[in-house]
């Protein structure tokens, strides 16, 4: 019989497999979440929650493009104190939840940071990367300062381990990670969408109301796959990959560039909750056919060659 085992740590979370839903997909309501887990993901992640409730941009939000798709939400979300019961209800369910926040300073971080924690959540994903950023707020992550300043506020009150989401959108994105590591994240998640935009040529305007807006897709996954690689060869915390993952190569290609995981938003919305337990048998055969026990083995595989 086969040992063969899909069970992965990161940074002490312990997941029956490498896969996520990425934050914002069916994470808006934990019976959603809840279909997430059952659709064969590891652990389920949070739409990212603020510390009061947002409307976000106003529609159009949502445009597909070739290769994927383009969304400017602009964080909406019923705030971190709402989806206290919604975590305690998931947790109750056994379903593993890590949550993603974002504020607008590094108090408003700590603060929606401390009532997650305390709600019992697995992990924390500390957004710092959001590229729709509204007008109170900047994005903290685009400085390797900044980015350190926050995660170290976040992990004086957490009480899970940190993981911290980076943006493609800057020059050097290991520069950054260096900044969350020193900090003291204890995951990156790499990446978030990378800022694009659509025309209407008829309207001769852009399509999304805020203009520009967040690519998501597979045309996101080679700059996702170099994130993860650059980041890899930087930290030595464990590193969530993130862009694109559509099947369970995707998935591979990620774990062999250095993540330890894998976080999956826009196929989900595309070929459904399925998409978990497809990801994941493949990655069980790839493993199989290639005489592999666990998924650490390939993590980092490609940077040997
Ligand atoms: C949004 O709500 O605008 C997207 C969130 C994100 O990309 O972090």
């Amino acid at each position: 019989m086969s040992q063969l085992s899909l069970a992965v740590d990161i940074a002490g979370l312990r997941l029956r497999n490498p896969t996520m839903n990425a934050a914002g997909v069916l994470g808006i309501s934990g019976p959603l979440l809840k279909r997430v887990y059952e659709g064969g993901a590891g652990a389920v992640v949070t739409k990212s929650l603020g510390p009061v409730p947002r409307e976000g941009h106003h529609n159009p939000t949502l445009v597909t493009v070739e290769g994927g798709v383009l969304n400017a939400m602009g964080l909406p979300n019923p705030g971190a104190d709402y989806f206290v019961d919604v975590i305690r209800w998931l947790k109750g369910e056994g379903v593993p939840v890590v949550a993603s926040f974002f504020g607008a300073t590094i108090e408003e971080f700590r603060d929606v940071a401390c009532t997650l924690s305390d709600a019992g959540v697995d992990a924390l994903e500390l957004n710092c990367s959001c590229p729709n950023v509204v007008e109170e707020m900047g994005m903290l992550g685009a400085d390797c300062l900044n980015t350190e300043a926050v995660t170290a506020a976040v992990k004086e009150v957490a009480k899970t381990p940190v993981f911290v989401k980076l943006s493609p959108n800057v020059t050097d994105i290991s520069e950054i990670a260096r900044g969350a590591e020193r900090g003291g994240a204890d995951a990156i998640t790499a990446c978030n969408t990378l800022i694009g935009m659509a025309v209407d040529v008829d309207m001769r305007r852009p399509i999304l109301a805020n203009t520009t807006g967040g690519l998501s897709g597979p045309a996101l996954k080679p700059v996702a796959l170099r994130c993860v690689w650059e980041i890899a060869k930087t930290v030595d915390i464990p590193i969530i990959g993130c862009g694109g993952v559509t099947n369970w190569r995707d998935a591979v290609e990620f774990l062999l560039c250095g993540a330890s995981a894998v976080e999956i938003g826009t196929a989900v919305m595309e070929r459904g909750v399925e998409v978990f337990g497809m990801v994941v048998e493949g990655i069980r055969s790839y493993l199989e056919v290639n005489g592999f026990k666990e998924v650490k083995d390939i993590v980092g595989l490609a940077h040997e060659t």
